[in-house]
């Protein structure tokens, strides 16, 4: 029996900002957003591209490349920290609009380890018999959690969606392999968006809507030093090598964040696929999107070993290793 991801599918809204024309928003410019993530440009919501549109986009492009119905899911799982309402759930809503009228719905906030950690429930809840088929997302519209005003967070987010079917499939060999995944409240406040204050009758909180903030080297630092370790672990528990690996596919935040996590592990750059120059950080959507675009560049082949990396707010982080 293997737990595999038998379809992907991405969507990203129409609207791009490339660098030069945030710099008519805040006081910022090409080369210093280059130069210091590696992002060029990214695509925004136009309005009518909210969350719940854009995972329901990616999950029927995903559908399709699966080639199976709506109907046959029997979970879906979306991961945000977007959502457009808080209720119903992304995922409930994406449910009603694709018509998988057989699925069991809930959503997951783990920040940009989102997709990481719904793949690992999907394959736990598929492990233990509990379903066959997961259609799983992770979906962003960051643009409405950025403050527009802050040219050191606003330059390095976009929006966007993909998702992934994950089925059980008897008599196959490969698929979900391993994972390692973690977490530290206790540094919590390096990256954060905190939402309204508690309004009741006995509190009036002066807190309004607050925005994503984020210390930039607090999360640098916690990046290259944890994700090295979590791969590493990662091929230590399935005693396999760096050369067995065709692709590390990490969380898009910052092309330096990258480089330098390759460089730790003595990898060569070849083995990161980025399009964060394209997209900026899409959180929970950058893996997804990711992997998405290298299958349909049909980049990957059956027996590939390929190690998806997330890491982020929570903080929260985690790696997979999956036989493709
Ligand atoms: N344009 C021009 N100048 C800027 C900008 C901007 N957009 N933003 C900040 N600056 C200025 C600062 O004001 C500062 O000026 P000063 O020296 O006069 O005070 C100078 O540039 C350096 O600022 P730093 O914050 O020290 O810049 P740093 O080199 O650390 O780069 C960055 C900032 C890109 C955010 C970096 O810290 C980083 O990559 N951190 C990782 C965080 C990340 O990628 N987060 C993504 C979200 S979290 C996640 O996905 C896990």
């Amino acid at each position: 029996m293997a737990v595999r991801i038998i379809g992907t599918g991405s969507y990203l809204p129409k609207n791009v900002a490339d660098n030069n024309f945030l710099s008519t928003i805040v006081d910022t410019d090409d080369e210093w957003i280059q130069q210091r993530t590696g992002i060029k440009e990214r695509h925004l919501s136009g309005g009518k591209e909210g969350t719940t549109y854009m995972a329901t986009q990616a999950a029927e492009a995903a559908l399709e490349s699966a080639d199976i119905d709506a109907e046959e899911l029997d979970m879906i799982i979306v991961a945000t920290v977007s959502a457009d309402t808080y209720v119903p759930s992304t995922s409930c809503s994406v449910q009603g609009n694709i018509g998988a009228s057989r699925a069991t719905c809930f959503d997951i906030n783990a920040a940009c380890s989102g997709f990481l950690f719904a793949l690992n429930t999907a394959y736990a809840y598929i492990e233990m018999g509990m379903a066959k088929t997961i259609l799983i997302a992770g979906a962003e519209t960051l643009s409405r959690e950025v403050d527009w005003s802050d040219r050191s967070s606003c330059i390095l987010f976009g929006d966007g969606a993909g998702a992934a079917i994950v089925r059980k499939e008897e008599g196959e060999s490969g698929g979900f392999l391993a994972s390692v995944t973690g977490s530290d409240g206790s540094q919590g406040e390096v990256l954060t968006c905190k939402g309204r204050g508690i309004q009741n009758p006995f509190h009036h909180s002066k807190r309004r809507k607050d925005y994503i903030h984020m210390d930039g080297q607090a999360v640098f630092r916690f990046a290259v030093t944890t994700v090295p370790r979590c791969i590493k672990q990662i091929l230590k528990k399935t005693e396999l090598d760096t050369e067995d690996i065709k692709y590390f596919i990490l969380h898009q935040a910052n092309e330096r964040i990258i480089e330098l996590i390759a460089k730790r592990l003595k990898i060569s750059m070849g083995k990161f696929p980025m399009n964060l120059d394209r997209y900026g950080n899409t959180s929970s959507a950058s893996i997804p999107i990711l992997l998405d675009e290298l299958n349909r560049n049909d980049l990957l082949e059956r027996g590939d070993k390929i190690i998806l990396s997330g890491f982020g707010g929570g903080l929260t982080w985690g790696a997979v290793l999956i036989e493709w």
